[in-house]
């Protein structure tokens, strides 16, 4: 058998992207409740677009997402039925801070994640939680322009003391960041910043990227404090790069690309700022303040795990008139001839999990999660609502295999495997509902109409089965 009886298979959501309630039980808002979809929605999550009011001509998926706020109890117990041994979900820091750093937290936010858990427990559910997806309170960004500011830290160890301590015997596998290196791509979005033109962008996202890794370090140490049995991973938007060709020039970007993403990780987990990093700040003149005592923060409390998600691998090249075919990823690539694509033009590539897994293996040592992982695919329901995707099924299997042979023949140590969009959530990059991730259907278009009904596809049913038999049973 290949992998280790106590594997974590699961599936995943966060918070922004399923809960909705956006305005109930006294939670405030956070910067993806101001993502709306369509044409804006990018210059935004770029922070080049400042907008921190709601407007009434935009629609905003995150405000009713699938509305597991008011579904929780039936979503859990579907998940339950597909035999999940883990669920990722991410809490909801204005539910529980409506300011981000309220003097005193909010009892109904939570009793809201108390009850999620308890209800996981019921069924034999392990929970893994991110404290921060894609969540800035709205308020700290008025307030200190988001993670540029040191006073997040506070804010932030605030909340996730509070969480740690509330929830204690309830949940013992934190990720203190989701896809943190997300900060440099779409800084809004992973930090709450917006630019004026004066502002050295470079200088303040680097800054922010450092607040949030002293954070995710004393995240660390607190929780271990709190309770002995806490492991606590750091979480990477993960993908290796892939020279375009085999001129040397090419692989020497892969490198520097690879660095520049692994920059968070390399700190999280071995706890220092690499050289390369300190060279490129000294090159560009980057100053980055920090506090005496924060190196020996992030040499003290590195993480215990390293998770990541993965969609695809990147292609790059050490010329710039090659990046002609660029992929739809979010980051700079070309086009890689020997994949297929999504309809949404992520490329798809199971062997690269497998690469990436010995990669990050080999840099850091410690055991790994793929904590997301998926098709985003537009699903076409019959009468009854039943999807036959039998393509989901395949890009599953095909990354499932890669995964275990990263284990069974290159020895890596891997956790689990949560799947991406366990439901059909709102996609993070296009606020679309169309884009669909899930093992269950979940009755809404990209215009908020539907009845946000449930219904299993035919990948719940084969997922049910590779759960069962630990992997084993693929067909
Ligand atoms: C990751 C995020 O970037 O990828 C998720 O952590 C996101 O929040 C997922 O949903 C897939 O991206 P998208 O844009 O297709 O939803």
């Amino acid at each position: 058998m290949a992998l280790p009886k106590d594997f974590l298979w699961g599936g995943a959501t966060a918070a922004n992207q399923a809960e909705g309630g956006i305005l109930e039980g006294g939670r405030g808002l956070t910067n993806t409740d101001l993502m709306p979809s369509g044409n804006d929605r990018k210059a935004i999550a770029f922070g080049t677009l400042n907008n921190l009011e709601r407007r009434s001509d935009y629609f905003y998926p995150s405000e009713v997402a699938i509305d597991m706020y008011h579904h929780y109890i039936d979503d859990i117990q579907l998940l339950a039925q597909m035999g999940l041994k883990v669920y990722r979900m991410s809490l909801s820091w204005t539910r529980i801070f409506p300011n981000g750093d309220d003097e005193n937290p909010n009892e109904e936010g939570l009793l809201f994640y108390e009850r999620i858990f308890k209800e996981l427990k019921k069924h034999g559910i392990k929970p893994l939680v991110t404290l921060a997806h894609f969540d800035v309170p709205v308020a700290l960004i008025k307030k200190y322009g988001g993670w540029r500011d040191r006073r997040m830290v506070d804010a932030y160890v605030n909340y996730a003391t509070t969480v740690f301590s509330r929830y204690k015997g309830l949940v013992n596998h934190w990720l203190t960041i989701n896809e943190i290196n997300i900060l440099l791509h779409q800084p809004f979005v992973g930090g709450g910043l917006t630019f004026e033109e004066s502002d050295n962008v470079e200088e303040l996202k680097y800054q922010a990227a450092h607040h949030q890794l002293v954070s995710s370090a004393l995240a660390t140490k607190i929780a271990h404090e709190i309770d002995e049995h806490n492991l606590v991973g750091c979480m990477l938007a993960g993908g290796s790069h892939y020279p375009y060709t085999c001129r040397p020039k090419d692989y020497l970007e892969a490198i520097h690309r690879d660095n520049g993403e692994y920059f968070f990780i390399d700190v999280q987990a071995r706890g220092y700022y690499p050289r390369y990093a300190l060279k490129k700040f000294e090159r560009e003149g980057i100053h980055i303040q920090m506090n005496t005592k924060d190196e020996q923060i992030l040499r003290d409390n590195t993480v215990d795990f390293v998770s990541f998600s993965y969609y695809c691998s990147r292609t790059v090249s050490g010329y710039d008139e090659d990046y002609t075919r660029t992929t739809g990823n979010l980051f700079k690539s070309i086009k890689n001839p020997n994949l297929a694509s999504t309809e949404w033009g992520w490329q798809i590539d199971p062997l690269g999990l497998r690469s990436s897994l010995n990669m990050l293996y080999n840099r850091y040592q410690k055991p790994l999660f793929i904590v997301e992982n998926g098709l985003g695919a537009s699903d076409n329901p019959n009468e009854d609502g039943y999807v036959e995707d039998d393509y989901r099924i395949d890009y599953t299997r095909q990354h499932i295999e890669a995964f275990k042979d990263a284990v069974e023949i290159d020895g890596v140590e891997l956790m689990g495997y949560t799947t991406w969009g366990i439901l059909d959530v709102t996609a993070a990059s296009t606020g679309q509902m169309s884009k669909r991730y899930g093992f269950i259907y979940v009755d809404r278009d990209d215009k908020g109409k539907g009845s946000l009904r449930r219904i299993p596809k035919k990948s719940y049913y084969w997922y049910k089965k590779v759960i069962a038999s630990n992997g084993e049973v693929l067909e």
